[in-house]
């Protein structure tokens, strides 16, 4: 049984879809949050986890910024006195065929989807080491595995999560630190929301059980690698996909 009671987690990109579904999980077993996100917007996220009876705080944070990572974690820090998790899920899309995309498109999906899981780790490493424990779950895509046209920059964030993932887990692991990534197929979110209703139709043909996850299908997963159930678990990417990466 997954029990994260006096455990506390750092989960960024956290005020909606699957940043919100996996603060609330952690939440209902137990887990305090801290909520980082570029935008807290009226900080509904922090009162829905915060109801679910656990210390939970919103912070104001660009996680491709080191300066504000290094400021923010440390007063996170001093919120909550101790972390055991952190969740690496921050990310965006700008998708367009390569011969068309801006370069600062490029650049900035490779910053928020990949630099700032370098510098969020970088961030709390020495914390999870002094403490000979922590468990860092970085979100990968199925996109970074088996990609399509018009994402190079998504795909190439995504499979160096994934290259991330594992020399960080080869690095950390004699303390203890576990780390893993998770790959989600297709997720009802805003960020698949934008998708035409013929491409949603024609993913879900190709999907071996049929149909879109929902956010609270990756939020399992990541409570699952977050407990001390999957202790022997490092370096891995955990598909979510409903089969599709098969
Ligand atoms: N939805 C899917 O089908 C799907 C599939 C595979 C992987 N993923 C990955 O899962 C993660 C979450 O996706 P989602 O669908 O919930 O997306 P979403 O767009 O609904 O949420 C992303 C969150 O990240 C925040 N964010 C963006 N830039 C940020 C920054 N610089 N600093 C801090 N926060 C920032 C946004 O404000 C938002 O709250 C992403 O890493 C995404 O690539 C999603």
């Amino acid at each position: 049984m997954i029990d994260l009671k006096g455990k506390s987690a750092i989960v960024t990109g956290a005020t909606r879809g699957i940043g919100l579904e996996i603060a609330k999980v952690l939440a209902e077993n137990g887990a305090g949050v801290a909520i980082l996100d570029i935008q807290l917007g009226d900080e509904s996220s922090v009162k829905e986890v915060s109801a679910l009876g656990v210390q939970c705080k919103g912070y104001a944070c660009d996680v491709s910024n080191p300066e504000t990572v290094e400021a923010v974690f440390k007063q996170v820090l001093a919120d909550f006195g101790k972390i055991d998790i952190l969740v690496n899920n921050a990310g965006i899309t700008r998708d367009n065929l390569m011969i068309r995309m801006k370069q600062e498109d490029f650049d900035s999906v490779l910053n928020v989807n990949l630099r700032s899981a370098f510098i969020c780790t970088k961030a709390i490493a020495q914390h999870f080491m002094r403490n000979r424990g922590g468990r860092i779950i970085n979100m990968a895509s199925i996109n970074g595995i088996r990609t399509q046209a018009g994402q190079a920059n998504y795909a190439a964030s995504k499979a160096g999560i994934i290259g991330l993932t594992k020399s960080n887990a080869m690095e950390l692991s004699a303390r203890g630190i576990t780390v893993n990534a998770i790959a989600p197929g297709f997720i009802k979110t805003a960020m698949t929301e934008k998708l035409p209703p013929e491409a949603i139709a024609k993913y879900k043909e190709a999907i071996p059980l049929k149909d879109l996850g929902n956010p609270r299908d990756v939020a399992n997963a990541v409570a699952f690698l977050a407990s001390d159930e999957a202790g022997y678990i490092t370096g891995q990417v955990l598909g979510v996909d409903g089969g599709l990466g098969a």
